[in-house]
């Protein structure tokens, strides 16, 4: 498994006695044809010198946040834009600290919450330490964010002691980041579309029927998935949130408007429904402000079912069809009957009755229910959208393996 040419690897290595290892990590990286850039913290230059770095990894090191002949050639944006990928090797209880709480008070810390690629942290630190209740509570946020953890192993430890926090060996470390760079080089090959937010369904020209959707679930999702290397079209209602330059976003108004859309952008791998799309739209819609005492009964009419239409299509069905329910009572029973009307592959349902999670929440809570009987329904407990959305999508990549 060589996939690592010229792939673009910044590491940055803290000041621990582990330190060492991660000049036989740049060896083996090297080695199999990566590129690499290296930070060293300016407790590291205690433990391994810049020179014996730079002599590796054929490169300069950079260390200081306010160098401004550093900051000219490579600034901290640029470096942390320029890596497929982050290693942080060795990583110390300080640091884990330090990110745990966003601070960037040197040029390692500075890149690493200015990145927007996937960040591998391999600890290295006393046994005590890593048991910590501090750290414990550090690396669950940290996870939360959507760090990778790499070991630590359980171990003589350089201090005498005996027990878990020992860093990885870089033979494993090489192997962990060749099948990340392998499923991500699989996942190329996929393309996804995901539908997100409300539409807005005129009445007049300044009057609309929406819903309280933000966006925040689709949104997620979609970033999940161009972060798993998915080629990801993101057709989105009207919300107030960004998304990077990596995934397509193509931004719609109206159900119509979204429909329209989707079609345009078939033929998919996979299709996440999560836009709250309105299930009715106005049937005359006033082509100027309705006065006060002109008002009467809105005639409506229904909205095309965007996901009705791509689920059940001939020739340009994904592989993978995924809707969501948004239900206030009978979950299980109106989720399930989604799934066999809508024919979707799976149904995601969350209870919206709830406000903690669903609508415009950070947050949510998800029952997955599937078609092939062989798959068990599965609940995903309350956690950040983004969290829901990288277990959801590490399911999707299983299936499409
Ligand atoms: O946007 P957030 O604030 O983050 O909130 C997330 C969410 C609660 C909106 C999301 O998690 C969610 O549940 N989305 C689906 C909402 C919904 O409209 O559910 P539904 O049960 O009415 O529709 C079922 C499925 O059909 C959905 O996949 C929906 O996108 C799709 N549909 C519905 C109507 C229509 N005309 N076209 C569709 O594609």
């Amino acid at each position: 498994m060589n996939n690592l040419l010229e792939k673009k690897i910044l590491l940055i290595i803290c000041g621990g006695i582990s330190a060492y290892k991660s000049l036989e990590l740049i060896r083996l990286l090297k080695k199999n044809g990566s590129e690499i850039k290296t930070i060293l913290t300016k407790s590291a230059k205690e433990f391994v010198t810049p020179l014996s770095v730079a002599s590796l990894s054929q490169e300069k090191v950079y260390d200081d946040l306010f160098n401004s002949d550093n900051e000219s050639e490579m600034d901290h944006i640029s470096l942390s834009r320029w890596a497929d990928v982050i290693l942080v090797a060795p990583t110390t209880a300080n640091t884990i600290s330090k990110l745990s709480t966003g601070v960037s008070d040197d040029l390692a810390s500075t890149v690493i919450l200015a990145s927007n690629k996937d960040i591998f942290l391999t600890p290295a630190m006393n046994v005590r330490m890593w048991e910590h209740p501090s750290t414990k509570e550090n690396l669950k946020k940290l996870k939360s964010y959507g760090y990778k953890l790499i070991g630590p192993e359980k171990g003589d430890m350089a201090c005498g002691e005996f027990g878990e926090g020992k860093m990885t060996e870089p033979k494993e470390i090489l192997k962990e980041i060749q099948i990340y760079f392998n499923n991500l080089d699989k996942n190329k090959s996929f393309k996804a579309l995901v539908t997100a937010g409300p539409t807005n369904e005129y009445i007049d020209p300044v009057r609309f029927i929406t819903n309280k959707s933000s966006g925040k679930q689709g949104y997620a999702l979609a970033k999940s998935l161009a972060k798993k290397g998915f080629k990801t079209t993101l057709i989105s209602g009207p919300t107030n949130l960004e998304i990077d330059n990596s995934i397509n976003l193509i931004s719609v108004e109206t159900a119509d408007e979204m429909f329209k859309a989707t079609q345009n952008n078939l033929p998919v791998d996979v299709a996440i429904f999560s836009a709250a799309v309105a299930d009715f739209k106005v049937k005359e819609k006033k082509k100027e402000k309705i006065k006060k005492k002109e008002y009467s009964n809105l005639e409506l009419e229904k909205n095309r079912d965007i996901l009705n239409y791509v689920s059940k299509h001939n020739s340009l069905r994904p592989k993978l069809v995924i809707g969501f329910a948004a239900e206030t009572n009978n979950i299980q029973e109106n989720a399930k009957r989604k799934l066999t009307e809508k024919n979707c592959d799976w149904i995601i349902a969350n209870d919206v009755s709830n406000k903690l999670i669903g609508f415009d929440s950070d947050f949510n809570e998800v029952s997955i229910f599937y078609k092939k009987k062989e798959i068990k329904d599965e609940k995903l407990l309350m956690k950040k959208k983004s969290e829901i959305s990288d277990e959801i999508i590490d399911r999707v990549i299983k299936q499409l393996n």
